[in-house]
C-alpha cells in the first residue's frame, strides 16, 4: 500500500481539525472519567531511591523488582506513586500490584532490554489454550500486572519503550520459540487507568487487558512502524466495562481490536468482551482500524466505537470470525467515522484467521447480528464493502445508514460484495448489494434507523 502524499496529509489534518473543533465545543463532552476513581496517592517514592539510573545503558531490574516489592508489603495507606523521572531506565520485565500509580515524568523513558535470553515465560491464557503464534506458553509481558485492582500508568507523556525489533526479527527469521510479550498486560484485574503514555515498538500487542473489567485507557499515544509484525493498539480480550478515548495510533497491525479467545478454548472458557466503548480515536494501519475478532469465542456484545479518524490503513471497520470460533457478535455500533487512503472501507466476514490446532469444533458456527454500522465518510477507498456471512449462519440485522465512500478520482466504482447475509442500508453510496434492504419500512432492522 501506499503511504503519505502532502494531499492526505493535509485532508487528515483538516479532517482532524474539524473534529476536534466538534468534540472541544460541544458543551458536555461525553468522556470515560468517572469509570475508574483517578486515587490520589500521598505516599510517594521515585525509581532512584532504589539505586535506579536512567542512563539508558544500566539494566534497573533490581530497581523495579524493589520498588514494587516495597509497595506491595508496605501498604501505604490510599496506594503509593512510583516516581519516574527523566531519563532512560533500561530494565528486564517486571510485574506492578495493587494500589499504586506508575508515573512516567516528562523525558522519562521504561525500556525494554534487547537482552531476550532470560525473558520469564508464563502459561497459556486458559482462553487461548496456547500461545497466540506458538505453541505452549508464552514470554510475560514487559510490564505486567494479574490479580491486581486500583492501578494507574500515567504522567507526562513518559515513554514505555519495547525496543521491539529484536522479537520482529525473530518473528521474521521464525526463530520464535515462544509467543512475543505483549509491551503492558493486564489479566484478571479491575479499575485500571493507563493515561497520557507513550507506547513505542511493542514486541507484539502493545496493551492488553484480558479478564478484566473497568479499564479506563485514554489520552495515549502508541506507535510502531507500519511492517512491525502483529504489533496491535489496544485488545480488550475477555473483558468488560473498558472506555478507551482521545488517543493517536500508528502501528503495524489492528489499532483497537475486541477480542475474547480462540476456538474451543475461548469456548469452554466462556467469557465474552462487553461494554466496550472506543471515541476519538485517529491513526494509521496496514490492517484494521476498528476491529472486532477475529478470535471471539467468549462472544462480543455492546461494543461503541465512534468519532474515529483513520488514513492510509487496510480495512477501516473490520468484523472478523471464523467457523471452529463459536461465540455471539452482538450489539455493535460504529459511528462518525472518517477514512482515507484505506484499501477496503468496511468489511464484515466470517472465514477469517487461522485455528490454535485440529481440534477446533467445525459445527461451531459464530453468529453476527445487530450490527449498526454510520455516519462513515471515505476518500481514497479502494473497494467500499465486503460482507461475508456463512452459508449455516448468516449474518443478520446488518445494518448500515449515511455512508459514503469514494474511490480515487478517476478510478471506477468498485461495487460492494455481499453473501449470505441480512440486513439494510439507507443513504450509502456506492449502494451496497441486493440482500441488505434500501428502505426503512420494512423491518429488515431492529432498530429504526
Ligand atoms: C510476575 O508475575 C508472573 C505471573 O503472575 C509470575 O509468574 C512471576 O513469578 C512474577 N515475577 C516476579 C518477579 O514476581
Ligand atoms: C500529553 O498528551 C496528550 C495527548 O495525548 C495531551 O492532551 C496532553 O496535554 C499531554 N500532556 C503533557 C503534560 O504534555
Ligand atoms: C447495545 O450496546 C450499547 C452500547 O454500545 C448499550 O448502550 C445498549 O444498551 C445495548 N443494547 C442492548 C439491547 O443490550
Amino acid at each position: 500500500m501506499k503511504h503519505g502524499g502532502v494531499w492526505d496529509v493535509i485532508t487528515c489534518f483538516a479532517a482532524v481539525l474539524v473534529f476536534l473543533q466538534c468534540f472541544c465545543s460541544a458543551a458536555g463532552l461525553v468522556t470515560c472519567s468517572g469509570m475508574v476513581p483517578m486515587a490520589y496517592r500521598s505516599d510517594k517514592i521515585s525509581i532512584t531511591d532504589f539505586g535506579a539510573v536512567g542512563d539508558g545503558r544500566t539494566l534497573n531490574t533490581k530497581a523495579f523488582r524493589e520498588a514494587i516489592y516495597r509497595i506491595e508489603h508496605l501498604k501505604r495507606r490510599g496506594g503509593t506513586l512510583l516516581y519516574i523521572p527523566s531519563g532512560v531506565y533500561l530494565t528486564e520485565s517486571f510485574n506492578l500490584t495493587s494500589r499504586m500509580t506508575l508515573y512516567l515524568a516528562k523525558g522519562a523513558v521504561i525500556q525494554a532490554t534487547k537482552d531476550t535470553t532470560n525473558w520469564p515465560l508464563i502459561a497459556p491464557l486458559p482462553s487461548y489454550g496456547r500461545g497466540r503464534e506458538r505453541p505452549g506458553g508464552r514470554y510475560m509481558s514487559f510490564i505486567h500486572g494479574d490479580g491486581l485492582h486500583d492501578v494507574i500508568i500515567t504522567g507526562e507523556n513518559g515513554t514505555i519503550d519495547g525496543q521491539g525489533e529484536v522479537w520482529w526479527t525473530m518473528w521474521r527469521q521464525r526463530t520464535l520459540q515462544f509467543t512475543r510479550p505483549n509491551l503492558v498486560e493486564f489479566k484478571d484485574s479491575r479499575g485500571i487507568i493507563i493515561s497520557n503514555v507513550v507506547f513505542k515498538n511493542s514486541p507484539f500487542w502493545n496493551i492488553h487487558p484480558v479478564y478484566c473489567s473497568n479499564v479506563v485507557i485514554r489520552y495515549v499515544t502508541i506507535l510502531a512502524p507500519p511492517d512491525s509484525p502483529n504489533t496491535d493498539g489496544i485488545d480488550p480480550d475477555s473483558s468488560s466495562h473498558v472506555c478507551i478515548e482521545d488517543s493517536y495510533i500508528s502501528t503495524g497491525d489492528d489499532l483497537v481490536a475486541v477480542k475474547s479467545g480462540w476456538d474451543e478454548y475461548g469456548i469452554s472458557y466462556g467469557r465474552p468482551s462487553t461494554d466496550i466503548t472506543i471515541r476519538r480515536l485517529t491513526g494509521s494501519s496496514p490492517f484494521a482500524g476498528i476491529a472486532v475478532g477475529s478470535e471471539t469465542s467468549g462472544g462480543v456484545t455492546n461494543v461503541l466505537a465512534e468519532h474515529i479518524t483513520l488514513y492510509n490503513t487496510g480495512i477501516g471497520i473490520h468484523l472478523k470470525t471464523n467457523i471452529g470460533r463459536g461465540g455471539i457478535i452482538r450489539n455493535i455500533t460504529v459511528s462518525d467515522v472518517f477514512m482515507v487512503n484505506v484499501r477496503k472501507g468496511i468489511k464484515i466476514a466470517g472465514d477469517v484467521g487461522d485455528h490454535p490446532d485440529e481440534n477446533y469444533n467445525p459445527n461451531a458456527l459464530p453468529v453476527m447480528k445487530h450490527i449498526r454500522i454510520k455516519n462513515v465518510w471515505g476518500e481514497k477507498v479502494q473497494q467500499p464493502g465486503l460482507i461475508q456471512g456463512l452459508k449455516n449462519s448468516p449474518f443478520t440485522d446488518i445494518c448500515l445508514s449515511n455512508i459514503n465512500l469514494f474511490g480515487s478520482s478517476g478510478a471506477k466504482n468498485v461495487p460492494w460484495k455481499c453473501a449470505d447475509v441480512s440486513g439494510g442500508a439507507v443513504q450509502v453510496s456506492p449502494s451496497p448489494c441486493a440482500e441488505l434492504v434500501s428502505s426503512r419500512q420494512t423491518g429488515a432492522c431492529s432498530v429504526p434507523f
